[in-house]
């Protein structure tokens, strides 16, 4: 699936490349970088399309916050201007509708990519789930996340109750999201939510710094590392010991045939 740049521009987006970087940046300040269903659909179109040299991608929010979380228009009853209205849930078609906005999310994980979060501000609800979906989080001390949804009678169903619960544990995330409690940057760092604390004014920097290490490892390698990593809390030890043989001779066999 491709989309224009005026496409993504009117969901709210803006993406750019930067030889092996892609810049994913929610741009609707006005609304602290609300997001709506076009702008998830837009998120998943970038993921399909990406090109395969990319190797990093970062996701950051115009403006004060990373982002509001979904645009509480949405629940009006005059909907959002130019967004169709979230269907009922009584519809056959509801899950679906669902899974397709869950797919601006989960092309983040992707093994060939790094994705990194850019986060200062709010990161409340689909926000604070959108820090999640990425794999590593750069926290402005000035962020401040919340798992807003239970609060609002929803649950999270935009791909981060996984991750969640992988970094957190279990009984943090019943706490965090059954309290819909917001957290601070350093609280969020100390619950390993964040990489990295900086000043907000410092937060581009850090994020070039990190950018710019992730490129200075051998990309195969780093892929390869990835996947490898991603499946080692599923895995038992001797599951995981057979995993790494077979990456590295998979990675090595790559090289000597080029
Ligand atoms: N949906 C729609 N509009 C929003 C949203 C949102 N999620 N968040 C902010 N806005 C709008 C405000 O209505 C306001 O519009 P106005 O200028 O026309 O009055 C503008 O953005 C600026 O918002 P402020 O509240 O003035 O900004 P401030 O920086 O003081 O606060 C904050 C930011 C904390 C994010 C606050 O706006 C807020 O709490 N928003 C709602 C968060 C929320 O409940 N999100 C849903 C989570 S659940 C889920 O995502 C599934």
């Amino acid at each position: 699936m491709t989309i224009s740049a005026a496409e993504l521009a009117s969901s709210g987006l803006q993406f750019e490349i930067d030889d092996a970087v892609a810049t994913v940046t929610l741009n609707r300040p006005e609304r602290r970088n609300a997001m709506t269903p076009g702008m998830w659909r837009g998120l998943a179109a970038i993921g399909s399309a990406l090109p395969s040299r990319i190797r990093v991608v970062v996701v950051r929010g115009a403006g004060s916050s990373f982002s509001s979380g979904i645009d509480l228009r949405m629940f009006a009853a005059e909907g959002l201007p130019g967004e169709e209205p979230v269907p009922s849930a009584a519809d056959a078609g509801f899950e679906q509708w669902v899974a397709g906005c869950q797919a601006g999310f989960l092309w983040l994980r992707d093994p060939s990519i790094v994705s990194v979060a850019a986060v200062q501000g709010h990161a409340i609800g689909a926000g604070c789930q959108l820090a999640l979906a990425c794999d590593l989080r750069v926290l402005a001390d000035d962020a401040r996340l919340c798992v807003k949804e239970p609060a609002l009678g929803l649950v999270p169903d935009l791909t981060g109750t996984k991750p969640l619960v992988d970094i957190v544990g279990l009984p943090r995330a019943i706490e965090l999201c059954l309290t819909a409690r917001t957290i601070d940057a350093h609280e969020a760092a100390a619950l390993r939510l964040g990489e990295l604390v900086v000043a907000p004014a410092d937060l581009d920097e850090a994020i070039a710094d990190l950018v710019a290490a992730l490129l200075a490892t051998d990309a195969a390698a780093s892929r390869a590392t990835k996947e490898l990593l991603a499946q080692a809390a599923g895995n038992t030890l001797e599951q995981q010991a057979a995993a790494e043989r077979r990456a590295q001779a998979a990675l090595l066999r790559g090289r000597l045939t080029g």
